[in-house]
């Protein structure tokens, strides 16, 4: 039989690049270089692990390594001595697993109980998953946003979670470890980020045709900066745009061509309830959109409002057949929403 086989020496070099692509510093979805005491919680628990795994690894292959050369059958060697049913040997093997198991449990035990617990003077915030993006609410302050979290850096954030679909699943590697988001009940994740930074946010729940589409940014500013962006985001987009404009014509298109079903403008459009699309109210100010799949630019714009589905496969954002025209007058009008 010609069975393919999956691996081939003559591949090596192919392979071992791929292992390579593991190494890479820097990488913003990094697990293994926390930004936060709660990533850093469970990295140092990782490495504890994983360095008496190490330990074990050694031991055992070097027991195992020993044994195969000192007790090899020669000619005229009597057989090694037999040690089945050592009650001494068995015991051994028995408690040190033990005593190595619980110097593993004791701390991560107490490292879930240490994230699991609402730390005080936390900031709250709400996210609720989407096919296929975050939206965000501090119910603090009144705010709605979406795909990109800004929190104050050096500050505990308490993020209250559901799903208004199917199960997603909140992740960002530098800041904590996965938590579900579930449809019908609420499940909570602590963040903090030691310094002003920008972190990326994936969901981690296989979730529909988009799912790897599914990302996020996470933008921790210091104090001053939060408390400025909190005030900005208070506002609503009701501003007088001068007539002729592009940006006028725009906001036409947005109120007419049926950008409105699912998509709320605080001050220009504003119906209560909850949307199936982001709030655009402060649109220009995050550097990504469709579920931070792409960055925030006229070019990228212009191919999603001509085609979101060719973008994210099985958007629920329609396609608008709007004209080149009209595409032009709605990415100026989105760029006045800051
Ligand atoms: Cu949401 Cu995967």
């Amino acid at each position: 039989m010609n069975k393919k086989r999956f691996f081939k020496y003559k591949n090596l070099p192919v392979f071992s690049l791929l292992f390579l692509t593991a190494c890479i510093e820097n990488a913003p979805m990094d697990s293994l270089s926390p930004a936060g005491p709660y990533a850093r919680q469970i990295d140092d628990l990782f490495w504890l692990t994983f360095w008496i795994a190490v330990g074990v690894f050694f031991i055992v292959q070097g027991a195992l390594i020993f044994s195969v050369f000192y007790f090899r059958d020669m000619p005229g060697k009597p057989e090694p001595k037999q040690i089945h049913g050592n009650n001494v040997l068995e015991l051994m093997w028995t408690i040190i697993p033990i005593l190595i198991l619980a110097a593993i449990a004791v701390p991560t035990v107490r490292t879930i109980f240490d994230l699991a617990r609402e730390p005080e003077g936390a900031l709250k915030i709400e996210v609720i998953g989407h096919q296929w993006w975050f939206e965000y609410k501090y119910p603090d302050y009144g705010i709605t946003t979406a795909n990109v979290l800004v929190i104050p850096a050096d500050t505990p954030v308490r993020l209250e979670m559901w799903s208004n679909d199917v199960l997603h699943n909140y992740w960002v590697p530098k800041l904590n470890g996965k938590r579900y988001l579930v449809p019908g009940q609420k499940t909570y994740l602590n963040l903090q980020a030691d310094s002003p930074d920008e972190f990326w946010a994936q969901c981690g729940e296989y979730c529909g045709l988009s799912h790897s589409k599914m990302r996020g940014r996470v933008l921790s500013l210091n104090q001053e900066d939060f408390e400025n962006w909190v005030n900005n985001q208070k506002l609503n987009a009701n501003k007088e745009l001068p007539e002729g404009t592009l940006a006028a014509e725009g906001q036409q298109v947005y109120l007419n061509a049926g950008c409105t079903q699912c998509h709320v403008i605080d001050g220009v459009w504003d119906v209560q309830g909850d949307r199936i699309a982001p709030n655009l109210t402060h649109f220009a100010n995050r550097n990504v959109f469709a579920g931070a799949a792409l960055k925030n630019n006229k070019e990228n714009l212009t191919k999603w409002l001509a085609n979101p589905a060719e973008i994210k496969p099985g958007t629920f954002m329609p396609n608008l057949e709007l004209t080149e025209k009209e595409i032009e007058a709605l990415i100026a009008y989105l760029g006045t929403l800051k």
